[in-house]
Formats: structure tokens, C-alpha cells, sequence
């Protein structure tokens, strides 16, 4: 399949452009297209086929269920059997936005999209092309990040061609997406709102919409063996670059020496070595690639470039990365449980001087 690319203004999407990425819809093909978090990879909501070939071009195990995105509150109303007075209150505060959230499912929206669940994810995007693209196509859009499972979620159109080209109809290209991070997701369907993935919209802003938020166990720890988080994809080994990645923790002075001295060894032993800094680390360090993710003052930009840089360590041949880890407040929550998946949980602790 030739794969069809086409360049749009991100917020003044070219109407031309779009409406031949709805008739793709509409005919059951699939389209990825930029959000304010990552790439999608849209498909009909509604056709359980469309659906099967979103799995089939990712690689994703078909029990990950898929989110539906809507360009409207009215589309709500014909995909969920119930808004509840806690949806409702996380809707005013944050639709459209980088924030996902779970409802019982109407009848209409197949099992297919759902990974067999009674419950779908629903998704109200604030950017102007996928708004433009969804209306257009008059659906609701199934979009699951569009990288191949298990890689980095894909932040400018290359990344989605990179996994992709040929197995997709069309890839719109509206540059670089602003948070970088997917959504947050948010069960309110409980006695109590729990979030099921940390994104943008964090634990303190919800808070203060809703009063007492829970943190599904999974989003901070490997979950433990027979536990299944509550959000079924985040089970799966996600954001793995090629190269093997392993967090360093610790007091800056100590954190320095450590992700030096491993580096050093590695390289020792012929392995090309990365390592994932901040513009505050960075002069300091020594190793095949030094990348900064930003200022460790901007968790926001941290977060924009998280995937990207990862991806760059895979396209400059690095054997090993080794990565600083980040505090969890506030969006630091989204960038750390990304950045443990990507290394599969392991992580080393510097120590100072004294050994604390
Ligand atoms: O920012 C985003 O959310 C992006 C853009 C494209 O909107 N989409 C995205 O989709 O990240 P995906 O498929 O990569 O991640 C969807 C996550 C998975 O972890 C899945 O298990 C969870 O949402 N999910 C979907 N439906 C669910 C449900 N009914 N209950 C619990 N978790 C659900
Ligand atoms: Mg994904």
C-alpha cells in the first residue's frame, strides 16, 4: 500500500486535505493525524473492521483497547450509555483537551474498539487538525497512538512514517504536536476517580475539580506478576527504544560521577553509549551521544521532547542509554512512568560521597 502524505497548517488545517482524509475514513481506511499530545492513527470507531486493521498496522495485541475521539459535546451522547456528575465536572474542566476519559459503552461502539470491555475511552482533542479532520469525517475516531507497539508514541509526522509507510493510507503532517506525552486517562466510573495514565491534566489539577483522586497502582511500579493495571495497555513493554535504557538516580554531584562512570565502562566494552541529560547536566557529562531533554526548570518541554530523544538515540546507533530520572510532581508523574517503561524498570542509585 502506498502510503499518502500531505503537509497541513496545524491550526489552519488545509480544508482540501482534510476532506480527503475523512472520505479515507468514511471508506474504512486509516489516517494518522496530529493531537496536542502525539500522532494518532484514526480509524472508524463505529466499524469493527476499521478497527482490526488499526491492530493490524501497529502490531497491537487486540485486547489494548482503543480510545474514541470526537470533535463535539453532542457526539458524546450516541458512544457512552452515562455521563456520571464527576464525568460531567472533569468535561467542563478540561474538553476539548489532553485529557482521555472512561464511560460505560452505548451498544453502537463495537467490542472491537474496545478490547471486549463494557467501557470505552473517549477523547475530546483541542487540536485544530484533529478537530477539523474528525468533523469532517463525521465519526468517532478510534486513535491509538500512531507508532508501531511497543516503540516511542510518535510527536511529528517522520516518526509515524518511520513505523508506518506502507501500512497506513495517509499520514497528515502537521509538524511537531505541543505536549508530546499522551493524554491523561480517567476512570470516574468508580466510587472514586482514579487516573489509569499520568498525561498534561496531572493528579493536583484534577484534584481540584473533583476532590479525592486515586493513582492506579501500575502508573508508579512494574506491576506486580498477575496484576493487571486498570488501563489494559499499560501492561505491555511501551516507549522501548533499540537501544537498552536504564535509569540513574541520586543527588546531582553524585549523579554526574555515576552516569560518567557508567558510561565509561560501557563504552569500555564496546557498546555505543548514550545518555539522557537536562541543559543543566549536560556540559558535564561524557559519552558517544549527550542529549539534553531542556531545562530541568520546564517539565513541560521535558516532556515534548521525551519520545523524540529517545528515538534520536535509536537513529544515532546507541547500544546503551542511560537516563536521569525526573521528580514525580506535578507533570514530572507522565515523564517518570514513561521513562521507567522505557527502561524496563531498571534503575541504579547513585550515591554521594559518604554513601547516603
Ligand atoms: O493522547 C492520547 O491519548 C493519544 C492520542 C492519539 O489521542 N492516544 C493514545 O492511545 O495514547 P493509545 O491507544 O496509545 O493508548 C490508549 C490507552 C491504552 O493504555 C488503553 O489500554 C487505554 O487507553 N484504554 C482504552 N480504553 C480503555 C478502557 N475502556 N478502560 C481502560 N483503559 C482503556
Ligand atoms: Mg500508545
Amino acid at each position: 500500500m502506498e502510503t499518502i502524505i500531505r503537509k497541513t497548517d496545524p491550526f489552519r488545517p488545509d480544508e482540501e486535505v482534510i476532506a480527503q482524509g475523512a472520505k479515507i475514513l468514511q471508506q474504512g481506511g486509516l489516517v494518522a493525524f496530529p493531537t496536542e499530545t502525539v500522532y494518532g492513527l484514526g480509524g472508524n470507531g463505529l466499524d469493527a473492521d476499521a478497527c482490526r486493521r488499526i491492530y493490524a498496522a501497529k502490531g497491537r495485541p487486540s485486547d489494548n483497547p482503543l480510545i474514541l475521539h470526537i470533535s463535539s459535546l453532542e457526539e458524546l451522547a450516541g458512544i457512552v450509555k452515562e455521563v456520571s456528575p464527576a464525568a460531567k465536572k472533569i468535561i467542563d474542566a478540561f474538553w476539548p483537551g489532553p485529557i482521555t476519559i472512561i464511560f460505560p459503552k452505548a451498544e453502537c461502539v463495537p467490542y472491537a474498539a474496545t478490547g471486549g470491555l463494557e467501557t470505552v475511552a473517549v477523547r475530546f482533542p483541542s487540536h485544530p487538525t484533529a478537530q477539523a479532520l474528525i468533523h469532517a469525517a463525521g465519526l468517532p475516531i478510534a486513535a491509538p497512538s500512531a507508532n508501531s507497539s511497543g516503540k516511542p508514541s510518535p510527536t511529528r509526522a517522520s516518526h509515524v512514517a518511520h513505523d508506518l509507510d506502507g501500512k497506513i493510507d495517509m499520514i497528515l503532517d502537521g509538524g511537531s504536536v505541543e505536549w508530546g506525552l499522551e493524554s491523561t486517562i480517567v476512570d470516574p466510573t468508580g466510587d472514586v476517580v482514579t487516573i489509569l495514565r499520568p498525561g498534561a491534566i496531572t493528579l493536583e489539577m484534577l484534584e481540584k475539580v473533583v476532590g479525592q483522586v486515586a493513582i492506579d497502582p501500575a502508573i508508579t511500579a512494574r506491576p506486580p506478576e498477575g496484576l493487571v493495571p486498570k488501563a489494559p495497555g499499560m501492561k505491555y513493554t511501551h516507549y522501548a527504544p533499540k537501544a537498552d535504557v536504564t535509569l540513574v538516580s541520586g543527588p546531582k554531584d553524585a549523579l554526574i560521577r555515576k552516569m560518567n562512570d557508567l558510561a565509561r565502562q560501557s563504552m569500555a566494552e564496546g557498546k555505543k553509549t548514550g545518555l539522557m541529560s537536562t541543559d543543566e547536566t549536560a556540559p558535564l557529562l561524557q559519552a558517544d551521544a549527550v542529549l539534553s531533554l531542556g531545562s530541568e526548570t520546564d517539565y513541560a518541554a521535558i516532556g515534548a521532547k521525551l519520545f523524540d530523544t529517545l528515538r534520536q538515540f535509536d537513529a544515532l546507533g546507541m547500544d546503551v542509554v542511560f537516563s536521569q530520572v525526573f521528580s514525580e510532581e506535578g507533570e514530572g508523574m507522565a515523564i517518570m512512568n514513561r521513562l521507567r517503561k522505557s527502561a524496563g524498570y531498571k534503575i541504579i542509585q547513585a550515591q554521594d560521597e559518604k554513601g547516603e
